[in-house]
């Protein structure tokens, strides 16, 4: 008999017939999520799951899949689901790493500098027709070549964003558990900083740290301090790796520059005072979507989730 999958959201077309020549698919077709009490009802007689980051997977969840063998999540994050109970309970979980890697680093360097050079204010400005002429000190930023750098979690992500950061000539600076060798620092030319004095000096902060209890609130409103008032600060990672609330008041009182954002506490929920400020750049979380990287996730998810499946080890197994 062929194995009952389920699949949460619309999934993109490729995948979705690879998944049905192996397994008999339900859902996957329709915008929009299924309720929790839907999720727990449709899960009970499925083999596996395929999941998004906006699908919390709990225990609740994940005990209601009374015949679940692998829970296929289609990010490179994994914070929504419950691991460790699924390992306790002998599901596999997998997640799509590498191939979003390049499109993320670069949506990062686009929101560094529509910050550093207020690019949707400039736009929104010329779209309204406010453009009389050329003025010395119009829509004036912050410069970003030869500056400082501070990278807040150095895994893949982290990396291909410091090797941009090179064409800029920057300095690059970054914080995380795991120090780089000697040798591969100076390769990538770059310097290990504890965290209060890289915040203390970069003159632009970017997050790429997964999270998790260590990294939650990682940046409270007593680390937002140490920032340069003339420093930006870039979240692509997780929205509760930053204090959102300390966040906006930082921003708010000029203690803080500017920052971009990508993702958020309580997304879809964005603290409201973001809305009234002009010194933020807000983005729906974005950062993998080019249509090359999004058909290679679902793609590496669906394949992960047949190869579990089938009993094989899948590629991308969260051990
Ligand atoms: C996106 O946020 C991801 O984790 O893939």
């Amino acid at each position: 008999m062929r194995p009952k999958v389920l699949v949460t959201r619309k999934l993109l077309p490729d995948a979705l017939a690879y998944l049905e020549e192996y397994a008999l698919v339900e859902g996957g077709r329709e915008t929009g999520g299924l309720t929790r009490k839907e999720l727990k009802q449709k899960i009970r007689d499925k083999d596996g799951l395929f999941c998004l980051l906006v699908d919390r997977i709990d225990r609740e969840v994940i005990s209601a899949g009374q015949r679940l063998t692998i829970i296929a999540n289609c990010a490179v994050g994994f914070d929504n689901i419950d691991v460790q109970y699924a390992r306790e309970r002998g599901i596999l979980v997998t997640n799509t790493p590498g191939v979003l890697t390049e499109a993320t680093a670069d949506l990062t360097w686009a929101l560094i500098l529509a910050v550093a050079r207020k690019i949707p204010q400039a736009d929104r400005f010329a779209k309204e027709n406010r453009f009389t002429g050329w003025e010395l000190d119009l829509f004036l930023g912050r410069e970003v070549t030869g500056r400082r750098l501070g990278i807040i979690g150095l895994g893949r992500i982290g990396k291909a964003v410091a090797e941009r950061a090179q064409a800029f000539k920057m300095e690059v600076v970054y914080h995380d558990p795991h120090r780089l060798a000697d040798e591969e620092e100076r390769d990538r030319g770059m310097t290990y900083l504890p965290l209060d004095e890289l915040l203390s000096s970069a003159d632009i902060v970017t997050i790429h740290a997964s999270l998790n209890p260590q990294t939650h609130h990682l940046l409270s409103a007593a680390k937002l301090k140490l920032m340069k008032k003339t420093a930006i600060l870039v979240n692509v990672a997780r929205g509760p790796i930053v204090d959102e609330a300390a966040l906006a008041k930082a921003l708010a009182k000029g203690d803080l520059w500017g920052a971009g954002l990508d993702v958020y506490e309580r997304e879809p929920d964005i603290e409201e005072r973001l809305f009234r400020l002009d010194n933020v750049v807000l983005l729906p979380h974005i950062g993998s979507a080019t249509y090359e990287t999004r058909s290679r996730m679902a793609m590496a998810a669906a394949r992960n989730l047949v190869q579990g499946l089938r009993g094989e080890r899948p590629d991308n197994l969260i051990t």
